[in-house]
């Protein structure tokens, strides 16, 4: 355990770059905690959550466990990009959503929303379908950088224009499978 803690708090480094602990693991779970809590008053009626992968497989595992609500489905969906690492909203299609959505309660899933154009190709994607309702869950948020004006109804925590990694979070692959998040070194 105090190998652990020690190991935990050095700095990473993953391809070029170094990154130093910025939410630790017991802090995640405090955030999914309280996210949980929101989640299961809101009270909607028969949601399917729409896990957006690769990125938020951790979050959404640790995220759903907590998850209360009555007849809960759970689906993944992951997004054809050119780009894994650039926000450039490349998002083109959704690739398998094998659950029938139309007229149904969608409560999206996302490990971070920057600028918030790979929300807002989802939210066009899935109105396309004739779904009753979409809301957002994400466990990270960059107001900063966010350029829409779409509402974000659970999220976790609000975090600089920075960019970070690990509890699913890659940087070009590396890093998803860290328990802790953490930040690039200025
Ligand atoms: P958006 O379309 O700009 O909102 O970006 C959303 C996607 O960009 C996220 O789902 C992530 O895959 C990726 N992304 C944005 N910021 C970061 C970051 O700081 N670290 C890792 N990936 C990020
Ligand atoms: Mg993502």
């Amino acid at each position: 355990m105090a190998e652990l803690e020690k190991n935990s708090n050095k700095d990473i480094r993953l391809h070029d770059k170094e990154f130093k602990i910025f939410i630790s693991s017991s802090e995640i779970s405090i955030i999914i905690e309280n996210l949980a809590k929101k989640i299961n008053n809101s009270k909607i009626h028969n949601p399917i959550f729409i896990v957006i992968i690769n990125g938020a497989f951790l979050f959404a595992a640790d995220l759903l466990r907590k998850v209360k609500l009555p007849n809960t489905e759970v689906s993944f969906l992951k997004l054809s990009s050119y780009s894994g690492t650039k926000t450039t909203g490349n998002v083109n299609e959704l690739i398998g959503l094998s659950s029938s959505v139309k007229n149904r309660n969608i409560v999206i899933v996302e490990d971070i929303i920057d600028t918030g154009i790979t929300l807002e190709k989802i939210i066009n994607i899935l109105n396309e379908k004739e779904v009753t309702s979409i809301t957002t869950a994400t466990l990270l948020f960059k107001p900063e950088a966010y350029q829409k004006k779409i509402d974000i109804e659970f999220i976790g925590k609000e975090i600089p224009n920075k960019f970070v990694v690990g509890y699913g979070l890659d940087y070009d692959e590396l890093g998803r499978n860290l328990p802790h998040i953490y930040k690039l070194k200025d």
